[in-house]
């Protein structure tokens, strides 16, 4: 089945939340942001702002009615709008509400502002130089003893490698829409990902239960992360202005403030220490992962945590220590984005695995055949929890011998053996990543499914639709369980109205949790119109069937509208609310030991890239992808979402880069110098294929497999076909120190390194 909306996408009738009908009156909320990194804020003079022609009125901490906090996390360090202290650049100050947005774009800089600079921290390397403040407690994941591991071993490598943030650019701006209602109420459109969040942020924010306040989201541009928390500022505000003037109010965020204001991916500094054998078995490993976190909580906590929980990837390690470090810093306050802090953590594993087998002088795909998790002793992950499913040894063989990667490498080391401006690399790299919140009570899903007289049926959940195909899988599974088409199922936008008290769409855990919410719904009404026709038609209620023709009843065959049109009569309820939340699951932040994961996801990916050594540009000639979704609930979505999420991580790891001056000013905040991958950067042969016959072996909807987030990871074959292509230059016996994003400007600076040790010298 196509994508719900794929024909309003393509026609441009997708209604997003700037699309929908203005209200009368509506005002435009446009906030003023500190130009300052950290300071006090010794006088905000206001006077120009509020008497420009078209402001209505100019918002500031003291117009809040309820709490002027909106931490998602409750760790209460995140004002809506700074009081007397600002913690970074873009940081919003006031709001200008105006008749016109243009009107309060322009007021919105007569601002007078005296500041009182105050010492700032900009990047992990100046935090840590300055007592390392943390926004979240450290955690630590210990199994075994690493550090006489690693005294033992006979062989030890160390290193450092630096992994660069990530700008979300969903092509639909943070937006919020809010409308007044009576006695009270308050109606918001958010493009958010957590719309119940955001209905409990703008309850406090206006001081008031959270049953006056509607949160409502039919779809986003995009989100990615970017709007589990993040779409809160611009709620709220829009509800302030709202609240304050009871009339509608939309604040939509230009570009270049949405990037200057919002948080990105956490860039990381993560410091290795491998202890190895002459064969290339990882003996011990102890890392300490070391986040930019930003001037706030947010997501940080959860996000370091996920880090370390990847910190592994797909490789077994006898003796093991990981140590997060979530420091404060006077920048934009980082989020989740696609992977939760996974990522970074899973590039530091395949360093380490780089790192060996150039030291080994072995083929790195052998050195990672050698290292995954297998069965017996070879089974238990950092937290302690046993991988009963491990498939990555056989998803790498399967994708090796489908893309041909032995032959290729050694048409490579031929090819550079003999080319001197030109480099050819490739690298297999596989993921394995965890399926739930590791917040395990987020691991709950609601969903409402109506049944019409017609036997139309609506179908309503708590997840959101962020193109991500969500919605579709939901209604293929109503249409699946009642025998019904598309046309028959319409699925309405996300209401905290019709579902309450939801988590995030997140964590790639959309379809897992709704899907089982929806089918419980569902169930529910088929039980109940079964025992009806049973009784009805004397039959037992097992030879009544629903099918694409109709429901079967014993010999008969009724259509799913007569019979719900009888079911009505028999004064039936046809609606039903159903609940899922995920088993099995338990997770100790304090012991560093549970099961955070209901079960792993698993793929590969093989990059094959050409690099310019005079420019350190670079091509991506051909990237194989082979990934398990399970069960797949939609094979072309699914594939949809993996070549999205590999372009994204390649994009990460590559060529987006964001570049902070020494004022803390965000220099990257618009697509001129921001450089998101551009279709012609797309691998010139691109393969993604599903695992096949792979049933999840956890009951699962359907046994298929949450796929949102882990294909970003395959991205990361990219950055080492890159460092392959550079080891070429030292004989492959000495393991590129390459940086993340690998830009030509990187690029070109870690083949000077390599050039400079000369070829083939040993590594000292
Ligand atoms: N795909 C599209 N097209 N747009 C998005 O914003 N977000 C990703 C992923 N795929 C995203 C996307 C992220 S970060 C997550 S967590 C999952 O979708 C969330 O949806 P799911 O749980 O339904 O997979
Ligand atoms: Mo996805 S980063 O969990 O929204």
């Amino acid at each position: 089945m196509k994508h719900e909306s794929a024909i309003l996408h393509v026609t441009g009738k997708a209604q997003y939340i700037d699309d929908l009908p203005e209200p009368k009156n509506l005002l435009h909320v446009v906030p003023g942001l500190s130009e300052k990194a950290h300071a006090r804020l010794v006088s905000v003079d206001l006077s120009e702002v509020r008497a420009y022609p078209g402001v209505v009125c100019v918002l500031t901490a003291a117009d809040i009615p309820g709490l002027n906090q909106t931490s998602p996390v409750h760790a209460n360090d995140e004002p809506l709008l700074a009081e007397d202290l600002v913690q970074y650049v873009g940081q919003p100050i006031f709001a200008v509400v105006a008749t016109e947005r243009a009107i309060a774009r322009r007021a919105v800089r007569l601002a007078r502002i005296v500041y009182d600079e105050l010492p700032a921290l900009f990047d992990i390397d100046s935090a840590r130089a300055n007592g390392s403040p943390v926004v979240w407690r450290p955690l630590t994941m210990e199994r075994g003893d690493a550090v006489s591991g690693l005294a033992n071993a006979p062989r030890r490598l160390s290193g450092t490698v630096v992994i660069g943030g990530q700008e979300h650019f969903y092509l639909e701006g943070q937006v919020a829409l809010a409308q007044p209602g009576e006695a009270g109420e308050m109606r918001v459109w958010s493009s958010t990902q957590h719309p119940s969040e955001t209905q409990h942020l703008v309850a406090t924010v206006l001081g008031r239960p959270h049953h006056l306040v509607t949160t409502e989201i039919r779809r986003m541009g995009g989100g990615f992360g970017g709007k589990e928390s993040q779409a809160n500022g611009c709620a709220c505000l829009a509800a302030l202005a709202a609240e304050r003037t009871g009339q509608a109010a939309k604040m939509r965020l230009d570009r270049d403030d949405d990037m200057v204001i919002t948080g990105k991916r956490h860039d990381f500094k993560i410091v290795y220490d491998v202890g190895f054998t002459a064969q290339g078995d990882i003996l011990a490993v102890d890392m300490e992962l070391a986040a930019r976190c930003g001037w706030s909580a947010d997501l940080s906590g959860p996000v370091t945590d996920r880090a370390l929980f990847h910190a592994d990837n797909a490789y077994f390690y006898p003796d093991v220590r990981f140590r997060s470090l979530a420091l404060k810093t006077n920048t934009q306050s980082n989020t989740a984005f696609r992977g939760f802090g996974g990522p970074q953590g899973i590039v530091a594993a395949e360093r380490v695995i780089e790192e060996i087998a150039f030291a080994t002088g072995m083929d790195p795909l052998d050195v990672r055949l050698r290292n995954v998790y297998g069965t017996g002793t070879r089974d238990v992950t950092p937290y302690h929890m046993v991988v009963e499913d491990s498939i990555s040894d056989l998803v790498m063989t399967q994708l090796a011998e489908k893309c041909a990667y032995r032959s290729r490498r050694d048409d490579i080391c031929a090819f550079n053996a003999t080319s001197r401006t030109l480099r050819k690399g490739i690298a297999l790299v596989p993921v394995k990543f965890g399926i739930s919140f590791t917040a395990t009570h987020y691991n709950q899903a609601g969903a409402l499914v109506h049944v019409y007289t017609d036997g139309s049926v609506q179908v309503n959940h708590g997840g959101t639709e962020m193109g991500q195909g969500l919605h579709t899988k939901m209604v293929q599974i109503v249409m699946h369980e009642f025998g019904l088409s598309a046309e028959d199922v319409r699925i309405t936008a996300t209401t905290t109205g019709k579902v309450p008290n939801t988590s995030a769409t997140a964590a790639s855990s959309g379809a897992d949790l709704n899907g089982m919410a929806v089918l419980d719904a569902v169930r529910q009404i088929k039980e109940r119109i079964t025992g009806f026709a049973a009784s009805k038609w004397q039959e037992a209620p097992e030879s009544v069937v629903f099918t694409p023709d109709g429901v079967r009843i014993g010999d008969e065959m009724v259509a799913f509208r007569d019979l719900v049109w009888q079911v009505y009569f028999a004064r039936i309820s046809l609606s039903a609310s159903g609940f899922y939340k995920t088993p099995k699951i338990s997770w100790d932040a304090a012991t560093g030991r549970g099961r955070p994961f209901y079960y792993f996801a698993y793929g590969a990916a093989c990059a094959e890239v050409t690099l310019d050594l005079l420019t350190g540009e670079n091509t991506i000639d051909r990237v194989d992808i082979l990934h398990d979704a399970g069960e797949s609930l939609n094979p072309d979505i699914d594939i949809g979402q993996i070549e999205g999420a590999f372009v994204q991580g390649a994009g990460w790891l590559t060529t987006e880069e964001l570049v902070w001056d020494a004022q803390g000013r965000l220099r990257t905040h618009a697509p001129s110098t921001y450089k998101i991958p551009a279709c012609s950067d797309r691998p010139h042969i691109f393969n993604v294929m599903l695992l096949e016959n792979a049933p999840n072996r956890e009951a699962t909807i359907y046994r298929s497999k949450a796929v949102g987030e882990p294909p970003l990871v395959h991205g990361v074959a990219v950055l080492h076909a890159l460092s392959d292509a550079i080891a070429s230059l030292g004989q492959y016996r000495r393991c590129p120190q390459l940086d993340a994003p690998a830009t030509p400007e990187r690029l070109l600076r870690t083949i000077m390194q390599m050039q400079a040790y000369g070829s083939g010298g040993e590594r000292g």
